[in-house]
This record gives C-alpha cells, sequence and structure tokens, in this order.
C-alpha cells in the first residue's frame, strides 16, 4: 500500500491547477443513463471515484469513450463519453457498491429509464452510518414500490414514475441528485421542498436541462421538475472543485504561504474564504482563480451546514490549519455523526484538541512534529497532509488509498509549490 512522506516547515509558493469536482462528476456519470443518445463530460478530474463508477455504468449497458486533454498550462482533464443504446443490467452489485457509496446514484436513473432497477445497499463508512432512506421515500412518492431484500434494494415502476411532491426533514445532496434525474422522466409534476443548494446540484441541473428537461429552481431549497417522455445527449463542463480548491488554500494558510489556485472560484465559496479572512488569510480574485496567503493565523469558530454553509467536506482541513493557529477554535460538525476520525491522528501530531460530542476545541500551536500516521476517509487524510506541511520533522501517512479517490496528483501539486513531499511505494 503506498504512503505519502512529508517533511515540514516549508512554505508553499506558485500556482496549483484547481480540477473539475469529483462530487460534480459523480452524478452527472450517472445522468448518462438517463438517455440513449451520446452525454459528453468535459473537464473530468483524473479519480479513483470516477474510474469506480465508471466501471458500474459499463455494466449497465454504457458504452463509454474516454480521451485525455492536455492543456497548455500542463493540466490534465479527462473527456468522457457516455452513451447508453439500452440498459443491459438493472442491478447495482455489492461488490461495486460497497467500493463507493456513491453509486447509489444509478438508482433514481435506472427507475426512470427501466421501471426497474435492483441496487445493493451502499453500507456505511468511516464517517457514518449513511443511509439512503431520503432516497427511497423520494421514490415511493413517486410512485415507485420499494423492497429490500438481502442487504439489495428492489425499486418497481412499471407504468412509469409519476410526479410528485417530496419534502426532505434535512437536507441530503444525494437524495436531492437522485430525485432530480429521477423526476426529469417522470410523468407530470414533481417538486422537490427542501431540496439540497449545494453547486453540485446545480451543476446537474444545468447539464440534464440541456439534455431536455425542464427544471425549475435548481440552487434554492425548491426545486420543480416537469417530467418530459425522453432525454437528449448533451456536452457539459463540469464544474470545478471547490473541496479541492479549499483544502489547498487551507495547505497554503498551515504552511504560511502564497499561491494562486487556478481555476478556483470565489462564488461557491463565500463561506469558507469568509472563515478564512477572518482567520487572518489573504484572499483574493484574480483573472485566473484566487490568490491566497498568510504570514499568521488566528483561531476561529466554525460550524458545517448545507450550502452555503461551511461544507462538511472542509471541516477535517480547516482544523488542521486551525491546530496551527495562535488561539482557539471550536470546530462543529453538524452533518455527519463521526466525522472526527482525523482528530486522533493530530493529536499523535502534538495537536491540542478535545472533543465534545459534534464539537472540537482546538487550540493552536506552532510546535506540531511530524509522526506516522493513519488516513481512515478521504478528507481525513488530507488533513494529516495539510498538518504535516506545518509540521517541524517527517511525517508518513499510512493508506494514502483513501487521497487517491478524491484528489488526482496531490502530491505533484505539493511538490510543485515547494513541499518536500513524495510517495512511497511499500
Ligand atoms: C454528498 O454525500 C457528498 N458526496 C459528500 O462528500 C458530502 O460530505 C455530503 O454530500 C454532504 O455535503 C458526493 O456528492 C458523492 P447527504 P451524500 O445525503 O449525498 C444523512 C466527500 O468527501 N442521510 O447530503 O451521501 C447522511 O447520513 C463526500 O467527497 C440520511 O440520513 O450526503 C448525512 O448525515 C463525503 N438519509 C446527512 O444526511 C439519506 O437518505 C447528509 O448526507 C441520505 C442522507
Amino acid at each position: 500500500m503506498d504512503r505519502i512522506r512529508i517533511r515540514g516547515g516549508r512554505r508553499l509558493t506558485g500556482t496549483i491547477r484547481i480540477a473539475g469536482a469529483k462530487n460534480a462528476a459523480l452524478p452527472l456519470m450517472a445522468a448518462g443513463l438517463l438517455t440513449d443518445e451520446t452525454l459528453e463530460l468535459r473537464n473530468l478530474p483524473l479519480l479513483s471515484d470516477i474510474d469506480t463508477l465508471s466501471n458500474l455504468l459499463v455494466q449497465h449497458g454504457v458504452t463509454l469513450t474516454m480521451r485525455s486533454v492536455n492543456e497548455e498550462d500542463g493540466h490534465r482533464s479527462r473527456v468522457f463519453g457516455l452513451t447508453t443504446p439500452d440498459i443491459t443490467s438493472t442491478t447495482a452489485p455489492y461488490d461495486l457498491v460497497r467500493k463507493m457509496r456513491a453509486s447509489v446514484l444509478v438508482l433514481g436513473p435506472l427507475v426512470a429509464r427501466c421501471g426497474f432497477a435492483k441496487v445493493s445497499l451502499p453500507g456505511g463508512c468511516a464517517i457514518g452510518t449513511r443511509p439512503v432512506d431520503l432516497h427511497l421515500k423520494g421514490l415511493q412518492a413517486m410512485g415507485a414500490e420499494i423492497e429490500l431484500e438481502s442487504g439489495y434494494v428492489l425499486a418497481r415502476a412499471p407504468q412509469g414514475l409519476q410526479g410528485g411532491e417530496v419534502v426532505f426533514p434535512f437536507v441530503s445532496v444525494g437524495a436531492t441528485e437522485n430525485l432530480l434525474m429521477a423526476a426529469a422522466l417522470a410523468k407530470g409534476e414533481t417538486r422537490l421542498v427542501n431540496a439540497a443548494r449545494e453547486p453540485e446540484v446545480t451543476d446537474l441541473a444545468r447539464c440534464l436541462t440541456a439534455m431536455g428537461a425542464q427544471i425549475e429552481g435548481a440552487g434554492t431549497d425548491v426545486i420543480t421538475v416537469q417530467g418530459v417522455d425522453r432525454l437528449r445527449g448533451a456536452a457539459h463542463d463540469v464544474i470545478a472543485d471547490r473541496i479541492e480548491a479549499g483544502t489547498y488554500a487551507m495547505a497554503v494558510a498551515a504552511s504560511r504561504g502564497e499561491v494562486e489556485l487556478i481555476g478556483a472560484r470565489t462564488d461557491s465559496m463565500t463561506t469558507v474564504f469568509d472563515h478564512m479572512a477572518e482567520a487572518g488569510v489573504r484572499i483574493a480574485q484574480t483573472e485566473r482563480g484566487v490568490a491566497v496567503s498568510a504570514d499568521w493565523v488566528r483561531g476561529v469558530d466554525v460550524m458545517t451546514e448545507p450550502f452555503p454553509g461551511f461544507p462538511t467536506d472542509l471541516q477535517a482541513q480547516i482544523m488542521a490549519m486551525l491546530a496551527t493557529a495562535d488561539g482557539a477554535s471550536m470546530v462543529t460538525e453538524t452533518i455527519f455523526e463521526n466525522r472526527f476520525m482525523h482528530v486522533p491522528e493530530l493529536m499523535r501530531m502534538g495537536a491540542n484538541i478535545n472533543l465534545h460530542g459534534r464539537s472540537a476545541m482546538v487550540r493552536g500551536s506552532q510546535d506540531l512534529t511530524g509522526a506516522e500516521v493513519m488516513a481512515t476517509d478521504l478528507r481525513a487524510s488530507v488533513s494529516l497532509v495539510i498538518a504535516a506541511l506545518a509540521a517541524k520533522g517527517d511525517t508518513v501517512v499510512n493508506r494514502v488509498y483513501h487521497l487517491d479517490r478524491g484528489y488526482e496528483r496531490l502530491e505533484e501539486k505539493l511538490a510543485a509549490c515547494g513541499a518536500d513531499i513524495e510517495r512511497v511505494s511499500s
């Protein structure tokens, strides 16, 4: 298993190119199941999660073409062509779904297109049990019959889905995306109330609209969809990854460096950058993206919330940045029940953190020291890298396959900015 070694104490300087958003790309790929024409997706990141979902889609009958694009600044991205003349299998098997819970996003499209789906329950993961009850209740509100059998969801709508009203008791990104795709081909009008407002949901709605869907209200908490008989192909550019951009911004601040994040956008990161500015980090929009620099960081309080609040996917990363600050910070996680797996590992590096239920009191210090640490989930693992950049001495992060799920060429991007970092194959 690969590991990453980092010798801390170097300021990050230069530029980092931000890739396409993983959490936009995954639902967009699932949308390929909704049409028998070709959906072309551009600016896809080179990530293992994308490959995992590709394998699942191919076994459903998607013909997938891929080409690499090397841009003038050396950035590499991928263009996928997804064409599904027929759905050849309506089953999403456990051995594929368990590798990545976002596979559950094929459920809505399969039921909408074929009237049937047998999708393995995704199971939990390190950050929580992560049920899919809201996905299922939403499909039932659209006329689907749902059964659970041997760890699988069986969803039936032999006469097709009917438009309906779905009121989410709390915000769910995945459930909003699954039901948005299902509603696009349902008969009649569907209203999604208390819908997720994340930019990745808006990006999906933009692509579905280009495919011929009739959607109003994406980006607000009420989305209305008029179902259509069929959807056509389209070409869509995946939005930049705001979580990757936020991650690198926090790494730059922790190293007291100065970096321009090429392709980053401030409009989907207002709350993130407001918190960082409050902590003393300088953030400025540039022609190419966002410039980030810091000489000093103070403690600030952070509470994760659905968009436009502070994203849970940046909670571990800002905690690592705040572990190097002058002063104390209260970090509260309100979305997932177990998303502090990075805390004991950060404490092994000398971070002063006390957990009180869903809140962590972080007392910053400039005396973090390198250590051998364990990655547990995607965002926890990158928070260890951020702390390692600021720590004195060497850190080795184990189980970096977690990193590869969500960060393309992380060590290359950081090394190009002066970090002393290398991947060690063991
Ligand atoms: C998406 O996961 C993201 N993944 C997650 O990013 C992100 O953390 C999360 O949204 C919140 O922003 C992708 O987009 C692929 P939810 P999702 O449904 O859709 C509970 C990363 O690091 N819930 O918004 O699974 C759930 O347990 C990943 O890139 C139910 O109870 O998240 C959680 O506590 C991690 N029942 C809360 O709602 C349901 O049916 C929010 O989950 C669905 C969710």
